[in-house]
């Protein structure tokens, strides 16, 4: 019979072979690229001392390719719960020194258990991927494995907010599930996302092309759309994952958390009073609006880098939060394409899964119009934003600064589409289309001194607030340096709101 000391060393053994992961070499090589260790991951991303870990002595059960003779406890994947800033997450993060952090049937199982656990009790599930897909040694196996964490990253869809780092190289399966995910954040220089790998494109394709410029950070971050946020390396990038949640609810039906508000609600700012360029063709930057107006001037801006004519990000007002929209007349105008358009639609429709208002800031010519946006599916793709805010039923506040043309104006969270505070500065223009277009369409056989005369009065008539706000289409007319103050009573206005869509099995979004 064993003795008790015999039995707790045997306990401490596994336990030290499962922290030891792919042993001390390749642990080495890790630290050598740049990345740490999932274990210290963790450590560093977690509240100290609470996390948890489940399932740590797994191992596969492949036998395939002499596999058998090659366990490590915990196979790879290391998976449990813990806490942000006090709040309950659950995570797994993949072990790059075990197989490449592949995919095993073994530690599938492991994911899905933690993904049902959160599911059923309410909380975030945190991704941190480094891995290099489905394990080529278990075949189908691995991609059953993948399948059923697919199918949970759905079901978990819009129910808890579901975050991926990808900190590695990610191929195959490793960056499927996170693009079912609601973000992505990527590392520089170290992690990279693609279907396949340069080799493999090369074998069937002939075409060269560098690990970087395929799937590096940047390149999923200003080209694909497909990561959300990048971080300067890991630690940076946790850390902007812990930011990240405290904006956010722990589920669907929770609201997102209110912190203690120290910022003065009444607080104006003098200088957005001219930050309005009078001459309508003259950019200016919104955020500079945005950042003075939200709490301690601090915004979590999203997708900076790509599809920059339209800004998404969260902040808090007064204290709670909200997710903004906002077109960015410095760049193109702040015109809305196909990019702008998705990238706008997939956050106002996260916010409204998880309960955040929304603050929409308004200044948008119109639609880009031309023969690529018309063949890239611009009708289909700006209809997602219609779409999108038509159907949130959250607290809806909007603010149209400048320019709200045509179809753009009913797009941006107008009144027509559902927003419960439409508030518009005196330089707002609100009409069917700018002065000089509606001009040469309407008095296109007039001469051109006549039709200088047209524009002008156009411009006086029509390029303003004030007849939407007769028709009641704006609620009211507010100073600029009143913005907060303004914003924050319309948040407390709408913040016993309750309203619902007809149900349904789920809605038809245009893809
Ligand atoms: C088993 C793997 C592995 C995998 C890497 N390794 N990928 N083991 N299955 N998929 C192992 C390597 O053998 C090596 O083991 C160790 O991990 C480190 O790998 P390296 O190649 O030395 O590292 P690096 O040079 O950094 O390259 C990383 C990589 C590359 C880019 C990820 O390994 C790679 O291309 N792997 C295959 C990617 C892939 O095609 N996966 C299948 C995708 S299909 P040792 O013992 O030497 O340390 C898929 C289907 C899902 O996922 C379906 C979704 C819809």
């Amino acid at each position: 019979m064993k003795s008790l000391e015999d039995k707790f060393s045997q306990f401490e053994d596994k336990n030290r072979k499962a922290e030891e992961g792919g042993g001390a070499k390749r642990i080495d090589k890790q630290h050598k690229a740049g990345k740490l260790t999932a274990r210290e991951r963790i450590h560093l991303f977690l509240d100290t001392g609470t996390f948890v870990e489940i399932d740590k002595l797994v191992t596969h059960t492949c036998t395939n390719f002499e596999m058998e003779k090659h366990l490590v406890p915990g196979d790879g994947f290391i998976t449990g719960y813990g806490k942000v800033d006090g709040r309950l997450v659950y995570l797994f993060a993949q072990d790059f020194t075990v197989f490449g952090g592949s995919l095993s049937r073994a530690n599938a199982d492991k994911i899905v258990k933690i993904s049902k656990l959160a599911l059923k009790m309410g909380a975030p599930l945190i991704g941190l991927n480094d891995s290099g897909g489905a394990r080529i040694q278990e075949g189908v196996r691995s991609l059953a494995g993948y399948a059923d964490i697919f199918l949970l990253n759905v079901k978990s869809s819009g129910v808890i907010p579901q975050i991926s780092a990808i900190m590695g190289p990610c191929a195959g399966g490793a960056v499927y599930s996170p693009a079912l995910t609601d973000f992505i954040f990527m590392v520089k220089d170290t992690s990279y996302m693609f279907v396949t790998g340069p080799d493999v494109i090369k074998a069937v394709t002939q075409e060269e092309v560098t690990k970087e410029e395929l799937g590096g950070a940047m390149t999923h971050n200003t080209k694909s759309g497909v990561a959300h946020f990048v971080g300067e390396n890991d630690e940076d990038t946790l850390m902007m994952i812990r930011e990240l949640l405290s904006y956010l609810p722990s589920n669907n039906m929770e609201d997102p958390p209110a912190i203690n508000n120290t910022d003065s609600i009444t607080r104006e700012n003098e200088e957005l009073q001219t930050l309005v360029p009078a001459d309508p063709n003259k950019p200016y930057d919104i955020l500079e609006i945005i950042n003075s107006v939200v709490d301690h001037h601090h915004f979590l801006e999203v997708m900076p880098h790509y599809a920059q004519n339209i800004i998404i990000g969260f902040a808090r007002l007064g204290g709670r939060s909200v997710g903004i929209v906002a077109n960015q007349p410095n760049y193109l105008a702040g015109v809305l394409d196909i990019d702008s358009s998705i990238k706008a639609a997939r956050f106002v429709r996260f916010c409204d899964a998880f309960n955040i208002p929304l603050i929409t800031f308004v200044d948008v010519p119109g639609f880009l119009p031309g023969t690529t946006q018309e063949y890239g599916g611009i009708i289909k793709h700006g209809a997602k934003l219609l779409y999108a805010f038509s159907e949130a039923t959250v607290p809806k506040i909007t603010v149209i600064t400048r320019k709200a043309y045509g179809g753009a104006y009913d797009v941006m969270s107008s009144k027509h589409v559902g927003a419960d505070v439409n508030y518009a500065y005196p330089t707002a223009e609100i009409a069917v289309m700018g002065p000089e277009g509606a001009v040469n369409i309407i008095f296109r056989h007039e001469d051109e001194e006549e039709r200088a005369t047209r524009v002008e009065d156009y411009r006086e008539n029509f390029a303003n607030p004030y007849r939407a706000a007769e028709l009641g289409y704006i609620d009211e007319i507010i100073l600029p340096r009143q913005t907060r103050l303004k914003l924050i009573q319309g948040l407390e206005m709408t913040q016993n709101k309750n309203e619902s869509n007809p149900p349904k099995k789920h809605s038809n979004l245009p893809l």
